[in-house]
């Protein structure tokens, strides 16, 4: 080690020191507790502690060089210091599984031939199965997968609330409940992270529209932005312990969010502990020291020339002329290489390797969309189908075909396998039953003409809903020649999309008509919606016997459906978020407050999705956390291990869950709380536990849920404290948010 090394050493052991007791928390991200690993640096192996080996890096880079390390030098990668071995920070997106290249300076794809990967299931499909262990599995898989495309971030998960049931990325996102955004958030990061990769989580925050995300300051109270908004960022970072965060395109109380030094700074930095690197979302940087000094570390963004980035020529201005520090220009530096040391990225050493469209990655983008799948009715038992009585089905609808892996705006994924719905019945039907395909309806727009949401202009295409005569014969002479039909509606990745929110909540393309015709061929008619958000079913769904709920589900998601249909699979999803009969039902919509203009106020407050139409005693047409199943399940012998409860304990529910009917499935048990005798306003349930449990036909398992009692805390918005009120609480179980069909009550000390 030469005497400079040392003595970087030296002094930076010191600051260590002083900083670790300044923000008096422990970090995942390297620091010294690598510091008897052997590192190599330029080649020479040296045993040092990581912020030493940082500082003496800095030491040495140009001011040209740190800030090229702070901004888009590519589409997806900040600028490598190529002389002293530091490479750039690679990125990707996304939600659906590693997005194909994209070319280094534009949005163009690269043209690559080996940047296939595995299409998971959409953030609702993930949700919807309840089961964080799927999500863990999801992370963990979409993690190698970016791994092997050497991709060093992954810029997912998306958990921004489902404010409005019109919002364009509703589909991405988990859901409308805190509760299940966290336990789906918190594996799903961690899975990712143990393959050397980092999780970017995305976007904080507030960002729960796409209309006007540009420039919308959105304005939410504090109590809600506490208890609705950031749990699951909060989680992200507390106990995932992330290693990185995308700041959102919009404004919070005034300041856009990648200058915003409440969020950035005191929340995100100061209480949580925050020790990642924010990244910008592209072309979400409107300054340059505001932006930095609130705590942005990379600005990214689109095709402009790289140099003319907030963060790029302007910014080694204003550090030429005082404006910045180059201290402040090291802080940023030295997040970015203690992310990198983390990810093993300097030198490559011990670094996984990852795989990617593995035989394996299939089967967990299968089993996650088995469990994400849906069924909202079943009348006369139609489903499962029972392929020995028939030998014909008629398949009908452009979802049949309709592929979403790719599509819309933003982020998809290109990949080698995404089954069809109508492909997963042919792969698993009989061939004694004939399939009679007919689409049905098209899907297609009016290409000169925008959407409109009362006088506001929307980015969204309006949809052509006028039936062609010929493609509706065809569908109903299939129907009337089958034994069975299946119509395969909803919506797709074209017509949800970033960067627009829908108009209204209408079944596109005309075919609501087509279904009610097809229902009085024959009433025995099932009804598939492939969707990622909310839609006006109410009239198909009063007249049909059987409708299923399905998302876009990635590579395998044709034969997950395929298999809930035949019933080799018992369907055991639940919704993540709460279908309304109407649009004007949802709180956003019935305050009259979506989409603002410059500014939008969230004046429901706290009451979001369920816990509004719960307080509010308005019925949804399928509610929050609901799911049937071919079996029946009976709730029962409700035991809690005691009744009263001090703030530091645990709360250890136990029923018993009977399958009381013929088939093998497994069902979701769901506690609701709620407080009488309230000094706050508080939603008449909130989900703070639930479980999955798998039960055989005949026979009773347990399910156990633990509520720890600071799970029950509201954010005192005066002494700005998480506090637990005193006194009594009810617990609710049930398999739904409108099954609750058990209750108890303890007493908080
Ligand atoms: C989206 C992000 C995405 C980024 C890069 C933005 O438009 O909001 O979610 O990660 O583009 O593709």
């Amino acid at each position: 080690m030469n005497n400079k090394v040392l003595l970087t050493a030296i002094i930076s052991a010191m600051v260590m020191i002083t900083s670790c007791k300044e923000e008096g928390k422990a970090t995942s991200i390297a620091t010294t507790n690598d510091s008897n690993k052997e590192i190599t640096y330029k080649g020479t192996p040296i045993s040092m502690d990581f912020e030493s080996k940082i500082d003496s890096l800095i030491m040495e880079m140009t001011l040209e060089e740190k800030i090229g390390m702070l901004h888009g030098n590519t589409m997806f990668a900040n600028k490598s210091v190529e002389r002293l071995g530091i490479p750039e920070l690679t990125m990707a997106d996304g939600p659906l599984g590693v997005r194909e290249e994209i070319s280094r300076t534009s949005w163009a794809p690269a043209g690559w031939d080996n940047d296939f990967a595995t299409y998971f299931p959409a953030g609702g499909g993930l949700a919807a199965t309840w089961n964080p262990k799927l999500s863990y599995v999801f992370g963990n898989a979409v993690g190698a997968e970016a791994r092997a495309r050497d991709k060093d971030v992954l810029l997912s998960p998306a958990i921004n609330i489902i404010r409005t049931p019109l919002g364009g990325r509703t589909y991405e996102y988990f859901t409308e409940d805190p509760f299940l955004n966290k336990k789906i958030t918190v594996p799903f990061v961690v899975g990712v992270q143990e393959n050397d990769v980092a999780a970017c989580v995305k976007h904080y925050a507030a960002n729960n529209q796409e209309t006007h995300r540009d420039f919308v300051d959105v304005q939410i109270d504090e109590r809600t932005l506490r208890e609705i908004y950031l749990p699951a960022f909060k989680a992200a970072v507390e106990e995932a312990e992330a290693y990185s965060i995308m700041g959102a395109y919009n404004k919070f109380r005034g300041d856009y969010l990648c200058e915003n030094p409440y969020m950035l700074d005191s929340i995100l930095r100061k209480e949580w502990g925050f020790k990642g690197i924010v990244i910008s979302d592209w072309a979400a940087v409107h300054t340059t020291k505001a932006s930095l000094e609130s705590g942005t570390d990379i600005e990214m963004g689109t095709p402009k020339p790289f140099n003319e980035f907030f963060f790029a020529d302007k910014l080694i201005e204003a550090v030429k002329n005082g404006e910045v520090s180059e201290d402040e220009i090291d802080k940023h530096v030295r997040r970015i290489l203690r992310l990198m040391f983390t990810l093993k990225t300097v030198d490559g050493k011990g670094q996984k390797e990852g795989s990617s469209s593995t035989e394996a990655h299939f089967k967990d983008a299968y089993d996650i969309a088995a469990e994400s799948v849906v069924l909202l009715k079943n009348e006369n038992n139609l489903l499962p189908i029972n392929t020995s009585n028939i030998s014909s089905i008629a398949v009908i609808g452009n979802n049949a075909i309709k592929k979403n892996a790719l599509g819309g705006f933003g982020a998809g994924v290109k990949t080698k396998i995404e089954v069809t719905p109508l492909e997963g019945l042919q792969n698993r039907l009989p061939e004694s039953v004939k399939i009679n395909f007919a689409e049905g309806y098209k899907e297609a727009y009016k290409r000169d003409e925008k959407a409109k949401f009362g006088d506001i202009t929307l980015n969204g295409p309006v949809t052509v809903n006028e039936l062609d005569e010929n493609l509706v014969n065809e569908a109903i002479t299939a129907a009337k020649n089958s034994d069975l039909t299946i119509v395969f509606a909803g919506s797709n990745r074209d017509y949800e999309t970033e960067a627009s929110d829908r108009a209204n909540l209408d079944l596109p393309y005309g075919q609501e008509e087509l279904i009610h015709q097809l229902l009085e061929v024959n009433p025995n008619t099932i009804v598939v919606f492939i969707a990622g958000a909310p839609f006006d079913i109410k009239a198909v769904s009063d007249k049909s016997k059987a409708v299923i709920w399905t998302w876009f589900n990635g590579s395998e998601g044709g034969n997950a459906l395929a298999d809930v249909l035949l019933g080799n699979i018992n369907p055991s999803g639940k919704l993540p978020w709460t279908m309304p009969v109407k649009l004007e039902d949802s709180p956003a919509h019935a305050t009259n407050s979506f989409p603002g203009d410059d500014t939008v106020t969230y004046e429901e407050g706290i009451l979001v999705g369920y816990r509004w139409f719960d307080t509010k005693n308005i019925e949804p047409l399928y509610p929050f956390g609901y799911g049937d199943s071919y079996t029946s399940f009976e709730l029962g012998d409700l035991s809690i291990n005691k009744s009263e409860f001090g703030e530091d304990e645990t709360i250890d529910i136990k029923v018993a869950v009977k399958n009381t009917g013929d088939w093998d499935g497994k069902e979701v048990v769901q506690a609701y709380i709620s407080k009488p005798n309230t000094s706050i306003e508080r939603a008449t349930n909130e989900l703070k536990g639930f479980t999955k449990v798998e039960v055989d036909q005949g026979s009773t398992a347990m399910a156990y849920i633990s509520i720890p009692v600071k799970e029950l805390a509201f954010y005192n918005t005066d002494t700005k404290n998480w506090e637990v009120e005193k006194g009594t609480y009810i617990i609710k179980i049930g398999n739904s948010s409108r099954n609750l069909t058990m209750e108890t009550s303890i007493n908080i000390l």
